[in-house]
C-alpha cells in the first residue's frame, strides 16, 4: 500500500487528482479538508465511500490536528489553500493567515515522516504577475522568472504573496530538513465541479440564459488547460524522483485562446446563437497570460492531451444540469 496524503480534497483539483490516484488499487488516500470552498456532494461522498480513501473534516489552521495523522506518508499533495478573486479582495487577512499557517503547519509534520519521497506544493501563475505589470517578461513565460511583489497595500497582492512565501517555506524547510519537494505552478485550470467563480462556469451560465453576452477584456488571452492533463502532469510531477527541488508550470500553452474567441467557442458548444457586447478591459488583469511547460514535458514525458473544444464540451455536460443551482 502506499500511502498519499491530500489536503484541500474536497476541492476542484483534489477530487480529481483523488479519483485518478484511486485508479491504483494499491493507493490508500488520506483526505483532509475544512470544506471551506470544498463541497460534500454526491460525487463527493462516492470518493470518500471507497475503502481505500479516508477523510477528516479538519482545519490545517488548527497544529492539533496532526498529531493524530499516521507518520508513513509517501507523497503528500499539498492543495488546501484560501483562493478565488472574490475571497482574496473580501478576505484578504484570510488568504495571509490561512495560506501561510496550512503551509508551515504541513511542513513541520513532514519533517518528521521518515517515508516521505515528495510533497507536492500548489503555487500559481499569479506569482508572475508582478515582474509582467513592472518590467515585463517573455511569453510563454518559463519557472527561471525572477518575482516581483506587486504594491503590498493591495488585497489582490496576498494571494501571490502568500504562494511566493510558500514557495519558500518548500525551499528552505526542504534544505534543512532534507524534505523532498516539488512545487507545480498552476495555469488555468479548468473542467466539471469549478464552482461558478471562474471564466468558463461563468461564461456557461451567462451563454446558456442570456441572447446578448457581455465580454469585458475580450482580447486579453490565456491558456486554457483540461482538469484531466492538470492531473497527470501534477502525479507525475509529485512521483517522479527528477523533480525534486524543482518549479514546474503546469498549464497549456497550446491553447491559448482570447476570452471573445472563447466566448464563441462556448456559444458553439452550447449551440446557443449569441451577439456580444464587448466592455473595456478589466482594470489589473494582464493582457496575456501563457505558460512554457516545456521544462514539465521533458522531465515527464507528458504534454496535455484536450484541446479546448473537446474540454468545453465535457465541462458543460457536467454543468447543463446544474446551472440552474449555482454554488460559488
Ligand atoms: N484551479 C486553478 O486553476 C489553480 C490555479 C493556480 C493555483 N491553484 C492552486 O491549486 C490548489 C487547488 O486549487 P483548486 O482550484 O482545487 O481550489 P479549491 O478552492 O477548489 O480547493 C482548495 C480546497 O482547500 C480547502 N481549504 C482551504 N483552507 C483550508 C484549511 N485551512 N484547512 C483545510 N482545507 C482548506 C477548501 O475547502 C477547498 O476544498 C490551490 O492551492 C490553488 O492556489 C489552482
Amino acid at each position: 500500500m502506499k500511502k498519499i496524503l491530500v489536503t484541500g480534497g474536497a476541492g476542484f483539483i483534489g477530487y480529481f487528482l483523488i479519483k485518478e490516484l484511486l485508479k491504483n488499487k494499491d493507493n490508500k488516500i488520506f483526505v483532509l479538508d475544512n470544506m471551506y470552498r470544498g463541497r460534500l456532494d454526491e460525487e463527493f461522498k462516492k470518493i470518500i465511500s471507497n475503502k481505500n480513501v479516508s477523510f477528516q473534516q479538519v482545519d490545517l489552521t488548527d497544529s492539533n490536528i496532526f498529531t493524530s495523522l499516521d507518520k508513513d506518508f509517501e507523497y503528500i499533495y499539498h492543495l488546501a489553500a484560501v483562493i478565488g478573486v472574490k475571497n482574496v479582495v473580501e478576505n484578504p487577512d484570510k488568504v495571509l493567515r490561512d495560506n501561510a499557517i496550512t503551509t508551515l503547519n504541513l511542513i513541520e509534520f513532514a519533517k518528521n515522516l521518515k517515508s516521505l519521497k515528495k510533497i507536492l506544493f500548489s503555487s500559481t501563475s499569479e506569482i508572475y504577475a508582478g515582474t509582467l505589470k513592472h518590467f515585463g517578461i517573455d511569453i510563454p513565460t518559463n519557472e527561471k522568472v525572477k518575482l516581483t511583489l506587486d504594491d503590498v497595500n493591495s488585497p489582490r497582492t496576498t494571494y501571490m504573496l502568500s504562494k511566493m512565501y510558500g514557495e519558500s517555506i518548500m525551499f528552505n524547510y526542504g534544505k534543512k530538513h532534507n524534505i523532498p519537494f516539488t512545487i507545480v505552478r498552476y495555469h488555468n485550470v479548468y473542467g466539471p465541479r469549478m464552482g461558478y467563480l471562474h471564466v468558463i462556469p461563468e461564461m456557461l451560465l451567462k451563454i446558456s440564459k442570456h441572447k446578448i453576452v457581455e465580454v469585458a477584456s475580450p482580447e486579453h488571452t490565456r491558456s486554457m488547460c483540461f482538469i484531466d492533463d492538470a492531473v497527470e502532469m501534477t502525479i507525475r510531477a509529485c512521483e517522479n524522483k527528477i523533480t525534486n527541488k524543482e518549479i514546474l508550470n503546469i498549464g497549456n500553452q497550446d491553447q491559448e485562446i482570447s476570452i471573445i474567441n472563447l466566448t464563441k467557442t462556448i456559444a458553439r458548444v452550447l449551440k446557443k446563437n449569441i451577439d456580444i457586447k464587448t466592455l473595456p478591459d478589466v482594470e489589473g488583469s494582464p493582457s496575456r497570460r501563457c505558460p512554457d511547460i516545456s521544462k514539465i514535458i521533458s522531465m515527464t514525458g507528458y504534454s496535455p492531451k484536450v484541446n479546448i473544444n473537446d474540454g468545453i464540451k465535457k465541462t458543460f455536460d457536467w454543468y447543463k444540469d446544474k446551472l440552474h443551482n449555482r454554488y460559488e
